[in-house]
């Protein structure tokens, strides 16, 4: 059996990987060695019987053991131990939820659902680095898998609408505590029928403004607000997150770089919302050429077993694609679907998925799974 260290299994990501590695009953498979940066010489997890006690994350001998190493430790981990357990002569599979890896020409972007090609050439041809995509990114393909495998998108822009989730677990505190201070403000007018709506409206507008607001990890209001702008700004009036949906997208498709010849085009602009861990996003599809609207809905739903294309009505859409509908869940609804006013080539979708499955776990404990049959 393979001899798989897990790191970061505690985390937010980590946890959820753990809960659905255990339903799929993944811990059958291989040997788990459980990891971690602070509490080595503890117990390891009791959902594994036996798995004895938690070995050094940053012990480079005990990581070099291991036949594949995953982890959602996070980035800083992964710089500081990658490049060392490499220099030590380590060949074994890395499989990880962080981004530091995903564009180095050595690593494959996982999603094997739309790009098994990708990862099975990489594994016939020596590639050891798997690391999970942008969830954004990861959760448009899931949902819009059938365009983009079939070579059916010139250009796209995705305009998002992003999860607390996605700048980790403290922001999600932060939110509900935003979402309870403003309600706390204003209870009494609230009960009040009586109460004047410009008056409830003027006290939350001066508590979002208020110091009292808590945003210590948001740095400005989210519930009540939003924020336009997610990830490093890159200078040239993209943000990071943005430039990622173009990067990601290409070489996850095992495509030239965007820009380049056979490339495809993708921008847009993203933007952090006060949902709890779906990410949403609305896209405008430039298709390479006009076909039925039958037609598409029929190649995104076979795309993959996840995609499940809602009609484009009020209920339905209302009912089944939103956040709310789709947390916690494997399917990636996706609707909206229509030909816009520019012409039959032009293409509105809007689709949801959960960031913490697809969006990051549910790659990772799938490539565990290629790598063991
Ligand atoms: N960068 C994403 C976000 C999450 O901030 O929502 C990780 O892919």
């Amino acid at each position: 059996m393979l001899k798989v260290g897990l790191v970061g299994w505690r985390g937010m990501v980590g946890s959820v990987l753990m809960q659905r590695m255990r339903e799929e009953g993944d811990f059958g498979h291989f040997e788990p060695i459980f990891f971690s940066t602070s509490n080595a010489g503890g117990a390891a997890p009791s959902f594994v019987p036996g798995a004895g006690a938690l070995q050094d994350a940053n012990n480079i001998d005990a990581l070099q053991k291991m036949d594949v190493i995953l982890t959602c430790q996070g980035g800083d981990y992964t710089n500081e131990v990658f490049p060392k357990l490499r220099s030590a002569g380590w060949n074994g599979y890395w499989i990880d939820a962080a981004s530091s890896l995903r564009m180095k020409d050595d690593a494959i972007i996982i999603l094997d659902p739309v790009n098994q090609n990708v990862i099975d050439k990489g594994l016939s041809s020596g590639v050891k680095n798997y690391i999970g995509g942008n969830c954004t990114v990861s959760l448009m393909l899931m949902g819009l898998g059938g365009l983009f495998q079939n070579n059916l998108v010139e250009w796209a822009t995705s305009m998002t609408y992003q999860a607390a989730s996605g700048a980790g677990a403290q922001n999600m505190r932060e939110l509900i505590a935003q979402m309870g201070s403003i309600h706390a403000e204003v209870k009494g007018l609230l009960a009040d029928p009586a109460s004047a709506i410009l008056e409830i409206d003027r006290k939350v507008a001066d508590h979002l403004n208020s110091a009292e607001y808590p945003k210590d990890h948001f740095g400005v209001p989210l519930g009540g607000s939003l924020i336009p702008w997610i990830d490093k700004d890159l200078g040239n009036g993209q943000s990071k997150e943005e430039w990622k949906g173009g990067a990601e997208t290409n070489k996850i498709l095992g495509k030239p770089a965007m820009g380049e010849a056979g490339s495809v085009l993708i921008d847009g602009l993203c933007v952090r919302i006060g949902a709890m861990r779906c990410h949403s996003q609305a896209l405008t599809i430039k298709l390479t050429k006009d076909i039925p609207l039958d037609e598409i809905s029929d190649l995104l739903a076979k795309a993959n077993p996840w995609a499940r294309v809602v009609p484009n009505e009020r209920e339905a859409s209302m009912r089944d694609l939103t956040p709310a509908a789709v947390t916690g869940r494997m399917h990636v609804p996706v609707g909206r679907l229509r030909k816009m006013a520019m012409g039959g080539q032009y293409l509105s979708a809007f689709t949801v998925g959960d960031q913490l499955l697809w969006g990051a776990a549910e790659p990772l404990r799938r490539m565990l799974r290629i790598l063991i049959e």
